[in-house]
């Protein structure tokens, strides 16, 4: 019992043993990781230990073989690459241009040593310099402003935040709008809004120029920043205006006629029919040059005028014919009658 209990004691130790050994092992081979977009550079850097600072330092593909090597320090530029061995901090970069698809993969920082070279494992990810498949549409007018609200992950959240304009990752932090660092200027504004993990810039006095792509940015200390795209419309403020203006003034034109229609068709309705009226209103006309009358004369004269043709009405043909014509033509006779009501 008591010897059992010993060996399965041993048993646990040694394996404790293995696997630290194996974490030791596997974190001695630390892999560095490098990201970069195509078409454009990363640097590889590789520290080395003290004492190899005149040693030649090299890059390598693969197994790293003899035709594996792209570049050492012995001839620091070679096709897309080049390397700088910064002695005093003892770490060595090598830079690699032109990025494409093809540069992904495994590379080796070496040391060259008389004896077995040191080597650290460089993994290389390669990206396309696009952002991203999805994007948020977003719609606005001249004049107006807009918000873009960017989601970010709970591990982003002490992190550098940044909008761009474009589709461009490798490009956006340096032409960045606006950041969290410096949230104001004259168009952009910039709020983070940790709790809910979301931050939001707000342009202002949008015109049809600020219509396009834009990227948000969060920075990573390590790896490649994680951006989100929106799309943003400016639409044109005419077509606004003519809804929210000119419909308006086009009812008002419309009320103010039927107003007028009403009313002329009243007049119409309330009037005495007969052709004496409108006659004497162009007679009285040509009777105002001469004769001075306030409203009560014209309307007096007026009233009197338009019963006329009716006390005629009675008469024949000839006879009515008669009072027109005479209602026509003769302003001696009007002006005869606005005296005789001044004078009454
Ligand atoms: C690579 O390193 C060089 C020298 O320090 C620097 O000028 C360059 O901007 C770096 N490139 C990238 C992509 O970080």
């Amino acid at each position: 019992m008591f010897s059992c209990d010993v060996k399965m004691w041993s048993l646990q130790n040694l394996l404790f043993i293995i696997c630290i050994a194996l974490i030791c092992v596997t974190s001695t081979a630390a892999v560095i990781h490098v990201s970069g977009y195509e078409g454009r550079d990363v640097n590889v850097s590789c520290s080395y230990g003290e004492g190899y600072e005149s040693y030649e330092k090299y890059l390598c593909r693969n197994d790293c073989g003899n035709s594996d090597v792209l570049i050492t320090t012995t001839k620091a530029k070679k096709n897309k690459y080049s390397i700088y061995d910064d002695k005093k901090r003892r770490v060595f970069t090598t830079t690699l241009s032109d990025l494409s698809s093809v540069d992904a993969g495994k590379y080796w920082c070496g040391v060259t040593r008389t004896g077995k070279d040191t080597y650290t494992e460089v993994r290389l990810e390669v990206e396309p310099d696009s952002c991203c498949d999805r994007s948020t549409n977003i719609q606005s007018y001249e004049g107006g402003s807009v918000s873009i609200s960017c989601s970010y992950e709970s591990e982003d959240q002490n992190n550098l935040k940044y909008i761009c304009r474009g589709k461009q990752p490798s490009t956006c932090l340096q032409q960045a709008l606006i950041t969290s660092d410096n949230t104001q200027n004259a168009q952009f504004r910039l709020t983070d809004d940790k709790e809910s993990r979301k931050f939001t810039v707000n342009i202002t006095s949008l015109t049809q120029e600020d219509s396009g792509s834009y990227l948000c940015g969060v920075h990573r200390n390590t790896g490649l920043d994680v951006f989100s795209a929106a799309e943003l419309e400016v639409k044109d403020v005419p077509h606004f205006t003519i809804l929210i203006y000119v419909v308006p003034a086009i009812l008002v034109v419309l009320l103010i006629l039927t107003f007028f229609l009403v009313m002329v068709h009243k007049n119409k309705c309330n009037r005495v029919p007969g052709d004496g009226v409108t006659v004497n209103i162009n007679t009285l006309n040509t009777a105002e040059a001469g004769v001075k009358m306030n409203i009560y004369d014209i309307e007096d004269y007026v009233d009197m005028a338009s019963l006329r043709p009716q006390d005629m009405s009675h008469d024949d043909d000839t006879g009515k014919d008669k009072s027109v014509y005479q209602n026509f033509t003769t302003t001696e006779d009007i002006d005869s009658q606005i005296y005789a009501n001044h004078s009454s």
